[in-house]
């Protein structure tokens, strides 16, 4: 339980808030590269912002605030030029660095352009990695945007899947250092929607929350595994400030403002080995939808069941309202840690984590639980039977509403048909005693999908 105070101090991500403002010393990725193979211009809100986002002619990117300086016209109706984006009401062009580049009437009146040079807007500096944009909100110098070493993984498949949730980012993070909900959400619940006599999966035994450089790993051991299994030895990470790295995918809580997330996956799949070599020629992105046809909460994919809990939660959930116990214990370090580094850069102190070294930025390593079987690759069969890489060799579970197209491309990468099941069934450890598994997702019902 908090007080309503420190709710705040968590929870607000807006221009001058002390979190908003601690937030924006990190890069963040905001949206997918290949959003812009078909568009010059959209736009997006950070942190409270309202912003342009734009590709201009020569291929650069740009983030600029959304209201054009003149007469407050839209610019995500704005056209791009060679070097920046034109607002389409009288013609003022902006660059990616926040500069007026031409006053198209003014000029013509005072060849200085003297109005023009005094014109600015608010700019951030956006770069393109591992197929997503990433934006850079903070105070200059940035530091380095970080090179983990899965976005460099060779013969693999990546994607990037974004969605946005109606509700605040923190309550998303927490989520990052929850090992328990994993049994709940993605295990029993998945069993009952399926079988509402399903049995329970064997339960969660002991945790277990370190801290290092880059945040915090979690370690669960669950009945019926034992200490040599890799997430009892190695576990996840609760990727600082506002990420989660499971060693085949990440995922980011990106403040869109204090009442809106986007959520962030980039998936890794490794291909066979039987499919070596594979060179992917671009990272596909897309929005997933959060409910259905029906308009019902969809609740079969992983991803799904998180957003189903965090906004359940609350639009910003009453941290005054909660009853913490032995299964909160991560959760309780991750709030005073964020209350302390709020201290502690108030103080002038550098926040968690940044890698300022250029050198030091070539494939960061994080710690993971299938690193070896990411790095070295797996023939089909032990892929298909791996607990953590099988399910995704079988089907994307990861969140729903994937593209055909990104499917199909997939489908080329791995060498074999998806399975397109419509639920996943999360064993958390029965069927994987015997050799050790942390988890194992079978998909089925398949012939209900078809
Ligand atoms: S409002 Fe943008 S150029 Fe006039
Ligand atoms: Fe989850």
């Amino acid at each position: 339980m908090l007080s309503a105070e420190k709710n705040q101090l968590l929870t607000q991500v807006g221009p001058g808030t002390p979190m908003g403002e601690y937030l924006r010393r990190y890069w963040h990725p905001v949206a997918g590269a290949s959003e812009f193979d078909d568009k010059a211009v959209r736009p997006i809100r950070l942190f409270g912002e309202d912003l342009v986002l734009f590709k201009s002619l020569s291929g650069q990117y740009g983030l600029i605030q959304r209201r054009c300086p003149h007469r407050n016209a839209d610019l995500a109706f704005g056209f791009v030029e060679q070097d920046g984006l034109r607002c389409a009401y009288h013609g003022w062009e902006f660059g990616s660095n926040g500069a007026c580049l031409h006053q198209p009437f003014e000029e013509i009146v005072d060849a200085d352009a003297r109005l023009r040079k005094k014109t600015t807007v608010k700019a951030y500096e956006v770069r393109e990695k591992a197929g997503m944009l990433w934006a850079y909100m903070g105070p200059a110098p940035a530091p380095e945007l970080p090179d983990w070493e899965l976005f460099n993984f060779r013969n693999g498949f990546a994607q990037a899947v974004f969605a946005e949730l109606p509700c605040n980012w923190f309550q998303c993070q927490e989520n990052s250092i929850d090992p328990i909900h994993f049994e709940w959400t993605h295990n029993n619940w998945t069993a009952r929607q399926h079988d509402s006599h399903a049995e329970y999966v064997p339960t969660h035994l002991k945790t277990q929350y370190e801290e290092f450089e880059h945040g915090f790993v979690y370690k669960r051991l669950r009945a019926s595994e034992t200490e040599q299994n890799p997430m009892w030895t190695v576990g996840r990470v609760t990727l600082w400030p506002n990420a989660f790295y499971l060693g085949h995918h990440f995922e980011w809580r990106v403040p869109i403002d204090d009442e809106n997330t986007l959520s962030v996956l980039w998936v890794f799949s490794r291909v066979p080995r039987e499919q070596e070599p594979y060179v992917q020629q671009r990272i596909p992105s897309w929005y997933g939808p959060l409910y259905d046809e029906n308009g019902a909460w969809i609740t079969s994919h992983v991803a799904n069941q998180d957003f189903a809990a965090w906004v359940g939660q609350g639009r910003i959930t009453d941290r005054t309202k909660e009853t913490l116990g032995a299964s909160d214990r991560g959760i309780v370090m991750l709030r005073k840690r964020f209350f302390d580094e709020l201290d502690a850069v108030a103080a002038g102190a550098e926040p968690k984590g940044l890698i300022r070294d250029p050198a030091a930025n070539h494939d960061v390593p994080l710690p993971s639980a299938c690193r070896d079987e990411m790095i070295d690759g797996l023939p089909r069969a032990e892929l298909d039977r791996h607990p953590l890489l099988g399910p995704y060799l079988r089907d994307f579970i990861g969140q729903a509403g994937q593209p055909e197209q990104v499917r199909a491309d997939y489908e080329q990468a791995i060498g074999q048909k998806t399975q397109r099941a419509k639920f996943f069934i999360v064993h958390g450890a029965s069927a994987n005693a015997a050799t050790n598994d942390p988890a194992r997702v079978e998909s089925t019902d398949q012939s209900a999908s078809r």
